[in-house]
C-alpha cells in the first residue's frame, strides 16, 4: 500500500480494529485514535504483530477539535511524517422514533457520526495540503444514508449518514486536484458491538435470524470484510476512484424490500 502513516478513528473495535490489523499487514505504521485508550493501544499492538513497522494507540474523542487536532500531531511526531491516509470509523447508534429520541441523542449522534468524520478529514487534509503529498480518505457510510430501515426508529442514524455520503462527494471535489481522494465504505449489517448497541440484549437472537433471513447473503459481515474495502480504497488499486461509495452489504441495498 503506497502510504506512509494511516490514521484510523474508532480504531479500537469492529470495523475500524480490523482496518488497524490489515493497514499493519500492509506494513504501514498506523495511529489508532479512539475514546477506549486502552483498547486503542491493544490495536496498536495487534498491528505491530501483524506486521506494522510501528503504532500507537492514542487517547481521541473525534467531537472535539483540539482532541483531533492533538491526537494527529501526536501520531506525525510520533512516526515523524504526516498521515497520508484516514479510515474514520468512530462511530455510534442510538436509535429511537423522532418523536421520543431525547434531542441529547440525536446531538451525539450527529457529532459523532457526521462532526467526528468531518473533523478527523479535515485535520488530515490539512496535514496533507501542508505537506504537498497526495493521500486518501475513508469515510464510513452506511445503507441508512440511501433506504430505510424496516426495524424504524433509525432517524438521527441515517441523518448522520446520508451527511456522511454528501461530505464525502464534496470533499471529494474540492480536494481531488490536491491529489486527495475521498471515498465511503458502505458497510451491510457488520458483527460488532454497534451492530447490537440499540437492541436490547433479549431481543437480539430474533433480530439476528431476521437478518439472516433477510440479507440476500444470509448472513452477517464478519468486520475484516468492510476493512478490506476501506483497505482498497486507500491504497493505489483505486487510483482513479474518488468521491465514490463502495457497498460492501451482502446486497442489502440491491433488494427491493416488498415481497412480492
Ligand atoms: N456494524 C455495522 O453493521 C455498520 C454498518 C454500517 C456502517 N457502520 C459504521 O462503521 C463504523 C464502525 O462501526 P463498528 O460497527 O465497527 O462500531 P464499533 O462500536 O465496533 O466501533 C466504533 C468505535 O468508535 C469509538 N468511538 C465512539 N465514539 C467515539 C468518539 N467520540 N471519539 C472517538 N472514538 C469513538 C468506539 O469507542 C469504538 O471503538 C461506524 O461509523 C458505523 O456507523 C457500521
Amino acid at each position: 500500500m503506497a502510504q506512509r502513516m494511516v490514521v484510523v478513528t474508532g480504531g479500537a473495535s469492529g470495523i475500524g480494529r480490523a482496518a488497524v490489523r490489515l493497514v499493519g499487514a500492509a506494513g504501514v505504521p498506523v495511529a489508532v485514535l479512539d475514546t477506549d485508550a486502552a483498547a486503542a493501544r491493544a490495536a496498536a499492538e495487534e498491528a505491530v504483530a501483524a506486521g506494522a513497522p510501528d503504532a500507537a494507540g492514542l487517547r481521541c474523542d473525534v467531537t472535539d477539535e483540539g482532541s483531533v487536532q492533538g491526537a494527529v500531531d501526536a501520531a506525525r511526531e510520533r512516526f515523524g511524517a504526516p498521515p497520508t491516509g484516514l479510515v474514520a470509523a468512530a462511530g455510534v447508534d442510538i436509535g429511537g422514533p423522532a418523536h421520543l429520541l431525547p434531542v441529547a441523542d440525536w446531538r451525539r449522534v450527529l457529532e459523532v457520526n457526521l462532526t467526528g468524520a468531518y473533523l478527523a478529514a479535515r485535520c488530515v487534509v490539512a496535514a496533507l495540503l501542508d505537506s504537498g503529498a497526495g493521500g486518501s480518505l475513508v469515510l464510513c457510510s452506511s445503507p441508512a444514508a440511501s433506504v430505510a430501515f424496516a426495524a424504524g426508529g433509525t432517524g438521527a442514524y441515517a441523518a448522520s449518514k446520508g451527511g456522511v455520503s454528501a461530505l464525502v462527494r464534496a470533499l471529494a471535489v474540492d480536494y481531488a486536484a490536491a491529489g486527495i481522494r475521498v471515498n465511503a465504505i458502505v458497510p451491510g449489517p457488520t458483527e460488532t458491538a454497534l451492530m447490537w448497541a440499540s437492541v436490547p440484549e433479549a431481543e437480539r437472537g430474533a433480530m439476528r435470524a431476521t437478518l439472516c433471513a433477510e440479507v440476500p447473503m444470509g448472513r452477517l459481515a464478519d468486520p475484516e470484510e468492510p476493512a478490506r474495502a476501506a483497505l482498497w480504497l486507500l491504497g493505489p488499486d483505486s487510483s482513479y476512484v474518488t468521491g465514490s461509495h463502495l457497498v460492501c452489504d451482502g446486497g442489502v441495498l440491491a433488494k427491493g424490500s416488498v415481497s412480492v
